[in-house]
């Protein structure tokens, strides 16, 4: 790293995608969007989840790279430079708070949903998917989300794993685990897209995914697929603004945002690809199966394909790592804004926040067994509740702000300089989807999305 204005600047010119692709690709990718699917109906889905990709997400994708490397600092200290610079109001600096903010709550209970994933690590290696069917898969996932001091082992482990890579130095640690393990997980993938094709339905699972049928449109499809755009590009949630931060000048954003964006994107229609021919293969599985979907179904093919073991338990393996890879992002922006205002050590400052993150992921564990029936608001258990206020509240009201910010409010010149590397033509069009389509969209969908929960 070599220091310029006081903050670092990564050396390499890959590291900011590596990092940002670390940061995007998790389990939002492998577990979340095959299940948020299931339970929307399929096709109709993924085709909102596309469009709010490419209408929504990239742009904002582009204006919170462009945001950071312009404030060089924190996302809260960045808004409050990038206001300054552009004489607007230095309440445009809550964009940071709220990243903040929603990237702990999703630290939170992230780490639980992680904690699974090193669960089924141990039972891979152990054998113990031999010869599963869909009934006994169900009834390892159940049992497991009872076992309250299973639940929180795995969750500690996983929080201290972040922990341990962020004391040993983040930017040498993540770059070795991109570089490496994401290309394994992605051949990984095809692999098990390989073998889904054969011993699944193949057939039904893609036209699960990909048909297009009118009548499974819904409002809460379509808020969910919102705030699963921004949760899967690491949006609205400090990261990718404090990633930017390092990013050298020399890199075109546009091209790197893009890059990033169909890495993400390629991942998750991968992992559907893989689990729909699955469960329609297997009956006592269903796509609406809710979150336990990629649990149930991936340990019926490793029980059942020649070296299953050796393949579920590197599979596994590899989401946790992949899901770790997002934490360390989640985890920075909130560091250096208490390094950079409170002088914290980097180290204090971490076990801080991840002691903090550990305690409010209990409500996350007791969410799945003792409070299963408890409401809080609407329905909603404490982990509803977590993922609601951060996916369809936080992130994009975020998002909405940024896009009318950048729009809107902040001076041409130092816009046009951030992006001085890509064409005129590209940086019209981007800014104009940022401008008029992007917030238009955010906030029609945000608002229906709100009214359908809460008069449903
Ligand atoms: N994008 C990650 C995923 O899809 O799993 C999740 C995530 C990572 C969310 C980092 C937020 C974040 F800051």
């Amino acid at each position: 790293m070599r220091k310029a204005q006081q903050h670092a600047i990564w050396g390499r010119r890959g590291t900011f995608i590596l990092a940002a692709t670390g940061s995007a690709v998790g389990l939002g990718n492998i577990w979340k969007f095959p299940y948020i699917t299931g339970e929307n109906g399929g096709g109709a889905f993924v085709v909102m989840y596309l469009l709010c990709i490419c209408l929504i997400g990239l742009p904002v994708l582009v204006a919170e790279i462009m945001l950071g490397r312009r404030g060089r600092a924190s996302p809260i200290l960045a808004m409050q430079r990038v206001a300054r610079e552009s004489n607007s109001s230095k309440l445009w600096s809550l964009i940071g708070w709220s990243g903040v903010l929603a990237g702990f709550i999703i630290l939170s209970y992230y780490s639980v949903i992680a904690g699974w994933t090193l669960e089924y690590v141990t039972t891979a290696a152990r054998g113990g998917f031999e010869g599963f069917d869909g009934v006994a898969a169900n009834n390892t996932f159940t049992a497991l989300q009872g076992d309250i001091s299973t639940l929180v082992q795995w969750q500690t482990a996983f929080l201290c794993m972040t922990a341990l890579i962020i004391m040993f130095g983040v930017t040498r640690g993540l770059e070795t685990a991109v570089r490496i393990l994401m290309p394994l997980l992605f051949c990984l993938l095809v692999v098990l897209l390989g073998y889904a094709a054969y011993a699944g339905d193949f057939a039904a699972g893609f036209n699960f995914l990909f048909k297009f049928r009118f009548d499974q449109l819904s409002l809460e499809g379509l808020s969910l697929a919102l705030g699963h755009a921004f949760f899967t590009l690491s949006l609205s949630m400090g990261a990718i603004m404090a990633y930017g931060s390092y990013m050298p000048h020399n890199q075109s954003i546009l091209k790197t945002a893009a890059t990033v964006g169909v890495l993400d994107t390629a991942i998750a229609l991968l992992a559907g690809l893989v689990i729909f021919p699955i469960v329609f293969a297997n009956p006592g599985i269903e796509p609406g199966a809710g979150p336990g979907l990629m649990f149930v179904s991936l340990p019926i093919v490793f029980g059942a394909m020649p070296l299953g073991e050796v393949f579920g338990t590197v599979f596994f393996l590899l989401v946790t790592l992949a899901a770790w890879s997002s934490t360390i992002s989640l985890l920075e922006p909130a560091v250096a804004y208490l390094t950079e205002r409170f002088r914290f050590h980097r180290v204090a400052a971490n076990l801080l926040i991840i002691f903090c993150a550990w305690l409010l992921g209990l409500t996350t564990v007791f969410s799945l067994n003792r409070w299963q029936d408890l409401s809080l608001v609407a329905g909603m258990t404490p982990f509803d509740l977590s993922t609601f206020i951060t996916e369809q509240v936080l992130l994009p009201l975020g998002a909405l702000a940024t896009a009318i910010y950048v729009g809107w409010f902040m001076k041409k010149r130092p816009l046009r300089r951030e992006l001085a590397l890509d064409s005129s033509r590209w940086f019209v069009r981007w800014l104009t989807v940022l401008k008029y389509v992007s917030p238009m969209l955010i906030a029609v969908v945000f608002v229906l999305g709100i009214v359908d929960k809460f008069a449903g």
